[in-house]
């Protein structure tokens, strides 16, 4: 592990970058070790990941942990995965406070039993107070469930006579999406060599710059990371205009 950081190309860092850590089974299988190998050798990529984020001052970092899907994988695999996220939990807390990071949990928590339910309230109370860097991971998480949620929540004022129906559209959605205090996701990264977005932050990534590395998760450190945010830094991101708009603007 490098503690260097090579400057991105024009210094045009992502204010949010999400993450989908795929190929921590492929790189357990290809040394013949049991898949949970790979998931405990992904957790060092996590804390590599979040020294580099704070590093360069990234406000939000989003990892994808778990996905509703993530239930149908064999029952020895969850199970193992439930105790490894309880065991990172435990362990990295201290940590995460003592390095200013706060913990958030996105997705339906009550799907999990409950310790690990207790488990996730006391480490997000126990960086409560933490301003530095925001780490979201994604747990029990779908990014058809986020929207579905919010719109649940929606029509609930709705029912109330909180919300008028001609007021539900874009931005009264937006409130109730998860993470809507942050900022956009600006850069989602898919390790693994899969190109796929698989029912991840599907409306926080509307705008999001794609970049999908063939390194599997367990082997992403500083050099992937800096090949994915010097790429985004010479994207030019349109937002639904032409170029000459962006470049341009007046
Ligand atoms: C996807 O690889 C990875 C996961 C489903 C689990 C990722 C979890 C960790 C790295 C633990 C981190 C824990 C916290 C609390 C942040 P895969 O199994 O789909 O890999 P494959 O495509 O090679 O089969």
């Amino acid at each position: 592990m490098s503690e260097s950081f090579t400057t991105p190309v024009e210094g045009i860092m992502p204010r949010h970058i999400a993450i989908i850590m795929d190929g921590n089974g492929r790189w357990a299988e290809a040394q013949g070790q049991p898949r949970v190998i790979g998931h405990r050798a992904g957790v060092k990529s996590v804390r590599e990941v979040v020294r580099l984020c704070r590093e360069q001052n990234v406000e939000a970092l989003t990892l994808f942990a778990f996905s509703s899907e993530n239930w149908s994988r064999p029952a020895r695999e969850v199970q193992l995965l439930m105790r490894l996220f309880m065991t990172v939990l435990r362990r990295e807390i201290k940590l995460l406070k003592k390095s200013n990071v706060r913990l958030r949990i996105i997705g339906d928590i009550s799907g999990f039993d409950d310790k690990l339910q207790q488990r996730i309230r006391d480490a997000e109370q126990t960086t409560a107070e933490c301003d530095g860097l925001l780490l979201n991971v994604a747990a029990n998480y779908g990014g058809r469930w986020d929207i579905a949620n919010a719109a649940q929540k929606m029509c609930q004022l709705v029912q109330q006579g909180e919300l008028d129906i001609n007021d539900v559209n874009e931005q009264t959605m937006q409130r109730f999406i998860c993470m809507a205090d942050q900022p956009e996701v600006d850069l989602l990264i898919r390790t693994g060599g899969e190109q796929r977005i698989s029912n991840f932050l599907m409306w926080q990534c509307a705008y999001a710059e794609l970049f999908f590395s063939e390194a599997l998760w367990p082997d992403f450190a500083d050099a992937e990371f800096t090949e994915a945010v010097d790429c985004f830094a010479r994207r030019q991101r349109r937002f639904g205009l032409i170029g000459a708009q962006v470049t341009n603007p007046n």
